[in-house]
């Protein structure tokens, strides 16, 4: 299979096949960030900008830190230090970075739908590093490579993901590709914080942790994502983390050999008991790691992949 996306804005529009076929580059970017020289020249005169408008440690940094282990050219933008905070538009922001020819631009923004307005206006690539509550491509691939990497396929595995489901783009793309991967995906969380309709979706919803994490192979955890709450949506954090948190006690539930995730930043002692996130269950800085192949793959193979050779 060849597959050379113009663009990756989502996991909603992707095949198993493509989804597959990613994992699959990815896996095999994975060696040269062990290496002595950890550099390949793949990328070589291509040029990345990675335009955040919102906080990131992981997803920025290894973005940049993928790109320059192809070669490629990369540049870092937060919009606290650009020409926004004196009001320039998303569009006008982007249109201006386009005029200096990069190749690709990674955008994280906090609307919904960003990265697709901004890919109907550009001739460039854009890749989707989070966008509002909608997406987050490249964190799925990423989990479902660390989900593969210990549990040797995805395909029958049940997966528990818990927390504020409302506020959270990381579950949005987890549902769509770990379903689309043959697994079986149980959400849970307060009320408060699970939309209505996530049923059609296709993945199982709970009211409780204890129910969601029965027999799972694998455990997600999600944050509290207070920045985009308005009103608070649970009575207080003490409160939340007795019945959403994940804790050694909630943990036997699930399988003996069920792996922990989370995408990060934790909130320990909410969520996760640091326990349980410094554990031996834990694989969360294995998604980290994870992280950086899977951006190769996406950046190598949105440049154009096997065709890059050809040029
Ligand atoms: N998981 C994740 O997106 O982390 P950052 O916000 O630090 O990029």
């Amino acid at each position: 299979m060849n597959f050379n996306p113009k663009h990756i804005l989502g996991i909603q529009e992707l095949s198993a096949e493509e989804l597959t076929f990613i994992l699959d580059t990815a896996e095999s970017f994975k060696e040269i960030n062990t290496r002595k020289i950890k550099k390949v020249p793949t990328l070589r005169g291509k040029t990345i900008v990675n335009l955040f408008f919102e906080a990131s440690t992981r997803t920025r940094t290894s973005f940049e830190v993928a790109g320059k282990r192809l070669s490629a050219d990369t540049i870092n933008i937060s919009a606290s230090s650009s020409s926004v905070v004196k009001g320039e538009t998303l569009q006008d922001t982007a249109q201006n970075i386009e005029a200096m020819h990069p190749d690709i631009i990674v955008v994280r923004h906090g609307a919904s739908g960003a990265c697709h307005y901004l890919a109907e206006r550009l001739n460039c690539s854009v890749i989707n590093a989070g966008d509002g509550t909608h997406e987050h491509p490249s964190q799925a691939l990423l989990d479902a490579l660390t989900i593969r990497q210990h549990k040797g396929q995805i395909a029958g595995l049940t997966v528990a993901i818990v927390g504020d489901i409302t506020h959270s783009r990381v579950v949005r793309s987890n549902i769509y590709c770990l379903s689309k991967l043959g697994a079986k995906v149980r959400i849970a969380g307060p009320g408060t914080m699970l939309p209505p309709g996530l049923d059609r979706l296709g993945c199982e919803v709970y009211r409780n942790i204890e129910d969601a994490i029965r027999d799972a192979d694998c455990v997600m955890m999600l944050r509290i994502q207070r920045e985009r709450q308005g009103a608070s949506l649970i009575p207080s954090v003490r409160e939340y983390a007795r019945y959403f948190g994940l804790n050694e006690k909630k943990l036997t539930l699930a399988k003996k050999d069920a792996i922990v995730m989370h995408p990060g930043p934790i909130n320990r002692g909410v969520e996760l008991a640091s326990s349980v996130a410094d554990g031996p269950q834990n694989v969360i800085l294995d998604q980290v790691e994870n992280g950086v192949a899977v951006r190769m793959a996406l950046l190598y193979l949105v440049a154009g992949g096997e065709k890059l050779q050809q040029d």
